[in-house]
């Protein structure tokens, strides 16, 4: 999916056919009114707006028609000042309902340049659909080819160019995530990623079994010697000539994760294709990050296994070893992703970067802590910190929960260093799951300090829109927090 082409146009002209054009409708003692356009209304003049179902309900639209066969999509602004995230919102979901019109042409009174960007921004997040795999019965098709912003505040080729390239990674998330387990496995993920990472400045290492067990990588050889599609590792770096700070993301990757000979009932099965998000989205944000050219080194690593139950799949009570030489009781093999990411974040420490974000769809139980919009966050105060801002930047929304200490000596193990969970427990799942990933951070397992500053993002509940799409957001995957990672970046860099 390419974005539309963003045009500022200082006025209106004319209505043109195949053209719709947005107004915005609100509320003005309790009467609805159409509120201050650019664009000529005075057609709609004796339109008695409530009657023909007009609302001024944020993203709210009814069509009408406009002269000489163009179209009005009166659209509700609510009745307080619009803030940054609602114009974002707002452009997406004038884009996703305008969809099969050619040109849409938006009369939203914007105050600056940063307004009028985040309808740009909006409108090429908005208009996403996963119709790859629709075959005889087509799927939503995509006619929208040009958004114009009428408004004198015009948003710099610099910024209409990040919104591009911002877009472009979000949707090589989406598209990443969507394609099912039989298409999307270790290697082929690893072979996508490189692809996508071509020609941006980002250089790609893929380490296959051979190597991952030459680097002693135990955990991601673990949970991927169930399948008969081996496990991948996938180093990504970006290296501007300047740059002050280095930041390590870490990506849990299971293609697909069918709790291995801890099987996972049925329905909790559906939908596990997602659970290489964490990947896509690092991946996806250290291209971004490159294309942008910001001064920040990033290395990432994606750390990728197909979880199954097989005759060659690792049992309950196995003992594996991590890159960092910790030994993991395997009690449940469905908490692969904490077993994967341990080798991940081990790798990351060894450079001894200043941040290190880890991004993964590791518990079940953040849904029920958090519901589905908010991301758990734990880690360094200073790390969550600015992860909190770049979210607020980026209007993805994120959420605080304590490395309760008292709950890690839950995973403590009778024959090995740690345990990868608690059997029967239920308290505290996903705060479990940031203590087991700590301890594989620089060198905690030793009892030692270091200087990195460490966050972890559980993106279990917010990677995959189950409902019908909202603001930003299109069904299925939904790319949350690339663009945070990115916002993060032009923080810290
Ligand atoms: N991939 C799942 C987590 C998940 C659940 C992601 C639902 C998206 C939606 C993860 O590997 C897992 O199975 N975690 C277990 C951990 C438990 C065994 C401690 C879980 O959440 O039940
Ligand atoms: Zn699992
Ligand atoms: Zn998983």
């Amino acid at each position: 999916m390419t974005s539309p082409k963003m045009v500022t146009s200082a006025k209106f002209t004319s209505f043109n056919k195949n053209t719709v054009y947005v107004i915005p409708i609100s509320k003005k003692s309790d009467k609805l009114v159409i509120a201050e356009t650019p664009i000529e209304t005075s057609s709609l003049a004796t339109v008695d707006l409530a009657s023909v179902g007009v609302s001024v309900e944020l993203e709210a639209l009814v069509r009408l028609p406009a002269p000489n066969g163009a179209t009005y999509a009166l659209v509700g602004v609510g009745s307080k000042k619009l803030a940054i995230d609602d114009f974002r919102n707002l452009g997406a979901s004038i884009a996703r309902k305008l969809s099969s019109f050619k040109d849409v042409v938006v009369g939203l009174p914007t105050n600056d340049a940063k307004e009028t960007a985040a309808i740009f921004e909006g409108a090429a997040l908005g208009l996403y659909v996963h119709n790859k795999y629709k075959g005889l019965s087509k799927g939503t098709e995509i006619k929208l080819q040009s958004v114009t912003v009428i408004s004198s505040h015009k948003p710099a080729p610099a910024a209409l160019n990040e919104i591009t390239v911002l877009a472009e990674s979000v949707n090589l998330t989406r598209n990443l995530v969507n394609t099912p387990g039989r298409d999307m496995f270790p290697d082929s993920l690893a072979k996508a990623v490189q692809a996508a990472a071509k020609g941006t400045g980002v250089t790609t290492q893929i380490w296959n079994e051979e190597r991952l067990a030459k680097e002693g990588l135990g955990g991601i050889l673990g949970v991927g010697q169930g399948s008969s599609r081996g496990p991948r590792l996938v180093k990504l770096e970006y290296k501007p000539k300047v740059s002050k700070t280095h930041l390590a993301l870490v990506g849990k990757g299971i293609t697909f994760d069918t709790g291995g000979l801890s099987l996972k009932p049925s329905i909790s099965m559906l939908g596990m294709h997602y659970d290489m998000t964490g990947a896509a989205s690092v991946a996806a944000a250290t291209i971004a990050i490159a294309k942008l050219q910001l001064p920040i080194r990033v290395t990432a690593w994606l750390c990728i296994a197909e979880n199954m139950p097989s005759g060659t799949a690792q049992r309950p009570n196995d003992v594996i070893k991590a890159r960092n030489g910790m030994t993991i009781e395997v009690l449940n093999t469905d908490a692969e992703g904490r077993l994967v990411l341990a080798d991940g974040l081990s790798l990351a420490s060894e450079a001894k970067p200043d941040y290190i974000v880890d991004v993964a769809t590791l518990t079940g139980a953040v849904q029920i802590a958090l519901g589905n919009r908010h991301a758990g966050l734990m880690g360094d105060q200073e790390a969550v910190d600015a992860v909190k801002l770049a979210a607020e930047d980026a209007g993805e929304l994120v959420w605080q929960l304590p490395l309760a200490k008292e709950l890690r000596s839950l995973i403590d193990s009778e024959i090995a260093d740690i345990a990868n969970v608690k059997m029967g427990n239920t308290a505290g799942g996903t705060i479990i799951g940031g203590l087991f990933l700590q301890e594989f951070v620089g060198n905690r397992a030793k009892g030692e300090s270091d200087n990195i500053k460490w966050a972890h993002l559980d993106i279990a509940a917010t990677a995959n829109n189950d409902g019908a799409a909202y603001g930003v957001v299109p069904k299925g995957a939904t790319g949350s927090h690339v663009r945070t990672l990115v916002a993060l970046a032009k923080r810290i860099g």
